[in-house]
């Protein structure tokens, strides 16, 4: 094994609109809508904590001060709960190491691509991870940390993947796939929602990157792509052929949290699995259902 540059930053957009949740989205941050207790960005935060990532960089906007709060020291809760001989272990994950989160602002949501190369002064020369937080990773052991050992092994931009039944490749991300060797493919391509009959495969991209700094320049020069907004995809899609570009396929489950359904099936299926709740919500459900 070659050593690499190791993967300390990650950087987390959070500018987004949110708009496909709206009202609730109108004061509170996408981000920090709860799957039962545990706020979206917390689950993305400790993933890459798990990966031994070391500074959360976030890309905010306007009324996300709520995200960067979360995790803070929150002094009067803590001392009431002191007061009231209530544990704190509950808040310990939601407590940065002093100077770890770094905000940088977004002015106008531009897109994904846009919102990344608002990164690029923290990011500096050093390889780093993007994690979108609305789309929730759950495997032993997580997302990131996957990626991260095959990083420590081709090095390189890699991305993370799964494979979807044909007909839903036309609303993601898909890549063009070259050799595979166990969880680990080649990328000769990528296509942003291609036609059902054009995908060159069914392997979607999700929400986990780790990208080389000069994604960085490449995404300075790039014009707006669909939607009118500037594309992380794109900006990846001409690295291919002159860096190392892999995917994992990701050994575990993905849900999309960024559409009401997706948001649902998370939090039914983590409740489930809770020791605390999981036989309760399952009577519910089944009560519901019948
Ligand atoms: P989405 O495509 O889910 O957009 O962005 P959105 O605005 O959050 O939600 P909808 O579609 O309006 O409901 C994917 C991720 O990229 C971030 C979002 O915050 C989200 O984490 N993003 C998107 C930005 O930070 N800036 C942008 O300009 C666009």
């Amino acid at each position: 094994m070659t050593s690499r540059k190791p993967i300390k930053k990650a950087v987390f957009p959070v500018a987004g609109l949110g708009t496909r949740f709206l009202p609730a989205t109108k004061a509170i941050p996408k981000e920090m809508l709860p799957i039962i207790d545990r706020p979206l960005i917390q689950y993305a935060v400790d993933e890459a904590r798990e990966a031994g990532i070391e500074q959360m960089i976030f890309v905010t906007g306007r009324g996300k001060s709520a995200i960067v709060e979360h995790f803070d020291i929150a002094f009067e809760l803590e001392a009431t709960m002191r007061e009231r001989g209530k544990g704190l272990s509950i808040l310990d994950s939601s407590r940065a190491t002093p100077g770890d989160i770094i905000t940088v602002r977004q002015q106008v949501p531009m897109g994904l691509g846009h919102a990344i190369w608002c990164a690029r002064a923290i990011v500096g020369d050093d390889p780093f991870a993007i994690f979108l937080p609305d789309e929730l990773m759950i495997g032993t052991p997580g997302c990131m940390k996957q990626m991260v050992e095959a990083y420590n092994e081709v090095g390189g931009n890699l991305i993370s993947v799964l494979e979807v039944p044909m007909e839903e490749v036309s609303s993601y991300g898909v890549i063009d796939p070259g050799e595979t060797r166990g969880a680990l493919t080649e990328v000769k391509g990528l296509v942003e929602k291609p036609a059902r009959d054009k995908a060159p495969s069914n392997k979607i991209i999700s929400g986990r990157y780790i990208l080389q700094p000069e994604v960085m320049r490449t995404l300075e020069g790039q014009d707006k792509g669909a939607g009118g907004e500037i594309q992380l995809t794109d900006a990846m899609a001409k690295m291919i052929g002159h860096q190392p570009f892999h995917a994992v396929t990701f050994a575990g489950r993905r849900f999309d949290c960024g559409s009401k359904t997706g948001f649902v099936e998370a939090t039914l299926a983590l409740a489930l699995e809770r020791e605390d709740m999981g036989e309760e919500v399952r009577a519910i459900a089944q009560r519901l259902l019948g």
